[in-house]
């Protein structure tokens, strides 16, 4: 199943607004998709308007059971109707972090194995390149790295892009560099540059549209509602999330050898 590990080892760069973004576009398209949040502070869980405190089988659970398949178990329908599922997340997931028994980067792979009837799972990662984002990889077909146009934000890409490189070699050799999201591109020259230099460095790997900066994604994610909601001073945004939508259904999931 196609399955993309949006990242980047820095906190606040967008990465679970595009994922939002993405899941709301493919929803608008009929499609079927399956968010999966990986980062203990749960915003995911909380813009798909899931309670992280709720009484339910949430990532951590699924982690921690170590147990082929029982992902499925933990499948909630998101509030935003049919379209949208989510495996919500909750601070307990922190705990995963420190958890380095042998074996254990295999946990989110082996829970989603068997898995079916989406068109795309849509995993959220934490700000960091420590375990969490290991068992996403480990459990992903392929990444996308979002950055900002600010110069810490792209030290964040280089360093994603080696952790993707170790764990292609050592544990998921189907895992592939889908792209770079430019998120919160504005009209200040610091932006202008630093979109030049990732378009400079990553070339063909950068994602057009870029996602421009609109006051609508904060208050959408305030409102856990849907930027689409937000009318015309959506429009921009919501057909750049169209348009990296239709990019992520356009991968295409390696084969390999076993
Ligand atoms: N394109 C955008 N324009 C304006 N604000 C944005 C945009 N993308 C994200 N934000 C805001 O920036 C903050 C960080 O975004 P978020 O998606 O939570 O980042 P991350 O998941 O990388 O920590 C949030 O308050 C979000 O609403
Ligand atoms: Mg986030």
């Amino acid at each position: 199943m196609l399955t993309v590990a949006f990242t980047n080892q820095k906190g606040g760069v967008g990465k679970t607004s595009t994922v939002v973004g993405i899941a709301a576009a493919l929803q608008r398209q009929g499609r079927r998709v399956l968010c999966v949040d990986l980062d203990p502070q749960a915003d995911l869980t909380q813009w798909l308007g899931l309670d992280p405190l709720a009484d339910v089988r949430n990532v951590n659970d699924v982690i921690y059971a170590d147990t082929r398949g029982i992902a499925s178990e933990a499948i909630q329908p998101s509030a935003w109707g049919e379209g949208i599922d989510v495996i919500g997340s909750t601070l307990d997931l922190a705990e995963r972090e420190t958890d380095l028994s042998p074996g254990s980067e295999f946990r989110l792979a082996k829970a989603l194995d068997g898995l079916s009837g989406y068109d795309a799972v849509l995993i959220d990662c934490p700000p960091s390149i420590g375990r969490l984002v290991v068992l996403g990889f480990v459990a992903a077909t392929h990444v996308v790295v979002v950055t900002e146009p600010s110069a810490a934000s792209l030290r964040g890409v280089e360093n994603v892009l080696r952790t993707r490189d170790v764990v292609a070699e050592h544990y998921n050799r189907r895992l592939q560099l889908a792209g770079i999201v430019i998120n919160h591109q504005s009209r200040t020259n610091e932006s202008a540059l630093r979109v030049a230099e990732v378009a400079e460095a990553y070339g063909a790997d950068v994602w057009e549209p870029y996602v421009p900066a609109r006051a609508v994604v904060a208050a959408a994610m305030g409102a856990a509602a849907s930027v689409a909601d937000y009318g015309a001073d959506a429009k921009a945004v919501t057909e750049v999330y169209d348009a990296l939508a239709q990019r992520v259904l356009d991968l295409r999931v390696l084969e390999v050898q076993a």
